[in-house]
């Protein structure tokens, strides 16, 4: 009896394992092929605007010491408090999962001396990044972001530049409904002043925040400017405002962020209440917001960093840059913009008719691939009515049909599926006259 009861407690568990097992794990997601085009045309779209502004791609490891992302996100962070995947390697060190690029640009510019050769680095990425959220529309435990840093510059200059290059990305994708909102965080003289006023100001209002920004007025006052929390958001309608606090240096350089940015025709909003949620700011942050989003409105974000070189050892490198998130980019366009989902379809496929037949269809497919012509041919043994049916669910341009007839004479028929038009060609002009008609086509 008892023994009865452990085995059915043991399939149990086994059955309730096997079904985890069998899905990714919460807020990761598999990209498939029904979607892979879409990623492919941004991932190419990115790589092709960030050229035209003179950026080349890095790529840095997945992971990093911990200690990278704790000493420049910022340990009072959501991102370093609650989110980071850490974990120790065999060797006993700490190590993690990258929550994002701009420390991992920053150290490997110092490691590797980038600036040395050329003080302006201008750089892009690509990649997956991890933080332990709680999944939900557009956030999710991995997601990616493309994004850029402009390294080795002070000037407002160098601020315009990558969210000009934001916007012509966003532009060249098709993507309208974003607004840009901007701010200053200013220098840390004036920071420091500034949150001294602010928390002078919101500890007088403490009973009314929300619990958990009543524990950020300690660690992070900033971040309660910017909590949802309806609580909070009464409690800093009339919280001071960094814009008052600004000196001259801060004053002038937001100024001329503005200018430039008008000087281009870009629409914004100065949101004196936007922080971001990284501590390592100064001067110009900016955000790309999306209604069409829902909570997780923010399609990408950035800003002005001065101080990160030197936490890792390097000389003092002002520095601006930008991410913007993928999957809530794709959230946007797959109402907007289907045709980017569009699945690539093969140019041609070999209907073969008979076993014997098989080597002359793959010889000729092997001479249309070897001329740049994607041609696919049926390896499941499968009648010539199951294969015409194939060559439609693929969407193949055109068809060509290979039996015992077109093996001895050489006489090739190339069908073209959308009108029916059919040539006659030998092997040795057949690339010129599938191309031809592929152009027609097309
Ligand atoms: P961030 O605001 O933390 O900035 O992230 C940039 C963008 O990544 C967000 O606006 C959002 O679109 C996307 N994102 C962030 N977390 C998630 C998530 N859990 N799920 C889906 N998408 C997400 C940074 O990462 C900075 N490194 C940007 C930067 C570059 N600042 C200067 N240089």
């Amino acid at each position: 009896m008892v023994l009865h009861s452990v085995a059915s407690f043991n399939s149990f568990n086994l059955n309730l394992f096997n079904l985890i097992m069998m899905q990714s794990p919460r807020g990761t997601k598999d990209i498939l092929p029904t979607t892979i085009n879409a990623w492919q045309q941004l991932e190419g779209i990115f790589r092709r605007v960030s050229s035209l502004f003179g950026y080349q791609e890095i790529r840095t490891p997945i992971f990093e010491h911990t200690e990278v992302f704790l000493r420049t996100i910022g340990e009072n962070t959501d991102v370093v408090g609650k989110e980071m995947y850490i974990f120790p390697d065999k060797g006993g060190d700490s190590l993690t999962l990258r929550p994002e690029m701009t420390a991992s640009v920053a150290r490997a510019v110092v490691q590797h001396n980038l600036t040395a050769s050329n003080p302006l680095q201008r750089l892009w990425y690509a990649g997956e990044f991890f933080r332990y959220e709680r999944p939900q529309k557009g956030r999710y435990r991995q997601f990616h972001q493309f994004g850029a840093e402009c390294i080795g510059s002070s000037s407002p200059e160098a601020d315009v530049e990558v969210i000009l290059l934001v916007v012509k990305f966003l532009s060249d994708i098709g993507l309208k409904e974003f607004s840009l909102e901007i701010n200053t965080l200013a220098n840390s003289e004036v920071r420091t002043r500034y949150r001294k006023k602010l928390v002078e100001y919101l500890t007088e209002q403490k009973s009314s925040l929300s619990p958990e920004s009543q524990e950020r007025l300690e660690k992070n006052p900033l971040r309660i400017l910017d909590s949802k929390h309806p609580l909070d958001r009464k409690a800093v309608e009339s919280a001071p405002t960094i814009l008052d606090y600004l000196d001259n240096e801060s004053a002038e350089h937001f100024e001329m962020v503005q200018h430039l940015l008008t000087v281009e025709g870009i629409n914004f909003t100065i949101v004196p209440r936007l922080v971001r949620g990284l501590d390592y700011y100064s001067h110009t942050v900016f955000e790309f917001i999306s209604t069409a989003l829902g909570a997780q409105s923010a399609l990408g974000g950035g800003g002005r960093y001065n101080d990160m070189f030197e936490e890792f050892g390097g000389k003092h490198t002002p520095a601006v840059g930008f991410a913007m998130g993928i999957e809530r980019i794709l959230l946007i366009l797959e109402q907007t913009n289907p045709t980017l989902y569009r699945q690539t379809t093969p140019d041609v496929m070999m209907i073969t008719i008979d076993k014997e037949s098989y080597p002359y269809s793959q010889t000729i497919a092997q001479t249309l691939r070897s001329a740049g012509i994607s041609t696919v041919m049926d390896v499941q043994g499968r009648s010539l009515k199951a294969q015409m049916r194939e060559a439609d669910r693929l969407g193949a341009a055109i068809t060509i049909i290979i039996g015992e007839n077109e093996r001895t004479s050489g006489k090739i028929t190339i069908k073209d599926m959308q009108s029916g038009v059919q040539e006659t060609a030998g092997q040795e002009n057949i690339k010129e006259i599938v191309r031809k008609m592929l152009s027609l086509s097309y």
